[in-house]
């Protein structure tokens, strides 16, 4: 039997959500926009999703735009934002994931305007005070800061961050990617205007999401088209991907405070097992901080050696499903951007271990058996 520890890439479909999906992808297979019967009921189920993910998160449903993942949430919300905006500058931090990494290099680059990147803590946390710094001397910004970081874990305070935008006037972005339906969100309270979510992140299906855009801060379209999602995006809906993903998120957050500790737990144990089994081992980030990490994600440091570099590929013959990333300093095309933003000299392997409310202490164990009898200690 294989060993799934990749869950911060996808996570497995929960069946309970897949058959809520199924009657939408055969008898109730209407068009959403068709006036008829077939495409009413439909549209009803749309807006029932809608309807439950806006009281989940304290919003409300027409602040929620559905969206084929996170990857065209982050980018909807960015260059319609800036657009919409006029923004001046934009302000980010150089471990953001690709979606909102490169979609800002991009519009810097077409709208000639600056991109100023927030100093991080040696942890690879936001530095809170440059962050000031640039906000007082950059109004009219765009702020894009991710809630936790999908390779090493390490979670913003994003009240903190809101509070401080808010303060500045600036408009604050967070790719909530890796938390939504893992913490809950209040966006009643949260001083954010855009925030981004994937399905397959929570068990749902892949190939949907959603934006929440606060309604004060309504942006143009980015995907231009029919009046769906009202006229925000247009595009026949992924009906059955979004009754899969309001399920998804419904489960999540009626069982979160028990998975939560649960998956903490096997966290903890794998941090416990990998010092004590592990010669030399470290972590990268903040990731063995359970308290300002992301509970699902553990980025463990191995010693420098060729063995190592193999890690990620011995672990796959021996039955475990990771992933994986280096800090690339040799220069090589491939490897993490995270990790090579956060230790630019650094030649150490990197196992990225994410958990899911399937895992168990058994997976873990044997995840650290293996590793240990893998790992290379150079002498
Ligand atoms: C932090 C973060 N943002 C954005 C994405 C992109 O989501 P999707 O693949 O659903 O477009 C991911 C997925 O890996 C992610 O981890």
């Amino acid at each position: 039997m294989r060993i799934y520890l990749d869950n911060a890439a996808t996570t497995p479909l929960d069946p309970t959500v897949f058959e809520a999906m199924k009657p939408f992808m055969l008898e109730d297979f209407g068009n959403p926009s068709s006036t008829h019967a077939h495409g009413r009921k439909v549209r009803a189920a749309i807006e029932s999703a809608r309807k439950k993910i806006a009281e989940l998160l304290n919003c409300t449903p027409g602040e929620i735009i559905f969206t084929s993942g996170g990857t065209e949430a982050d980018n909807s919300i960015l260059a319609s934002g800036l657009q919409t905006y006029g923004v001046q500058t934009l302000i980010s931090s150089p471990i953001e994931h690709h979606a909102v990494e490169h979609t800002l290099q991009i519009l810097a680059a077409q709208r000639k305007i600056a991109l100023r990147m927030v100093n991080l803590d040696e942890k690879g946390h936001v530095d809170i005070g440059h962050l000031e710094v640039l906000l007082q001397e950059n109004p009219r910004a765009l702020v894009s800061l991710m809630h936790a970081n999908n390779e090493v874990g390490n979670l913003l305070d994003i009240d903190r961050v809101g509070q401080l935008c808010d303060q500045y006037g600036a408009y604050f972005h967070s790719d909530t990617v890796q938390t939504m339906g893992h913490y809950r969100h209040n966006l009643g309270a949260l001083k954010v205007h855009g925030i981004a979510a994937a399905a397959h992140k929570f068990h749902g299906p892949k190939g949907v999401g959603f934006m929440f855009i606060r309604k004060d801060k309504k942006i143009q379209p980015f995907i231009h088209g029919g009046a769906q999602e009202r006229n925000m995006r247009g595009g026949t809906e992924n009906v059955y991907g979004i009754v899969g993903l309001a399920k998804a998120l419904e489960i999540a957050y009626r069982d979160m405070d028990d998975h939560k500790k649960h998956i903490e737990q096997l966290k903890a144990s794998m941090i416990g097992q990998l010092k004590e089994q592990v010669p030399g081992v470290t972590f990268h980030g903040d990731s063995d901080n359970l308290n300002r990490s992301l509970y699902t994600v553990l980025n463990v440091s191995l010693p420098e050696s060729e063995e190592n570099d193999m890690m990620l590929f011995n672990l796959d013959l021996q039955g475990i499903s990771a992933s994986g990333g280096s800090a690339c300093s040799s220069g090589a095309t491939t490897g993490s951007h995270v990790l090579g933003a956060l230790y630019p000299d650094s030649r150490r392997g990197a196992i990225r271990f994410s958990f899911s409310k399937y895992n168990t202490q058994e997976d873990v164990d044997v995840a650290v058996k293996k590793l240990a009898e893998l790992v290379k200690v150079p002498a």
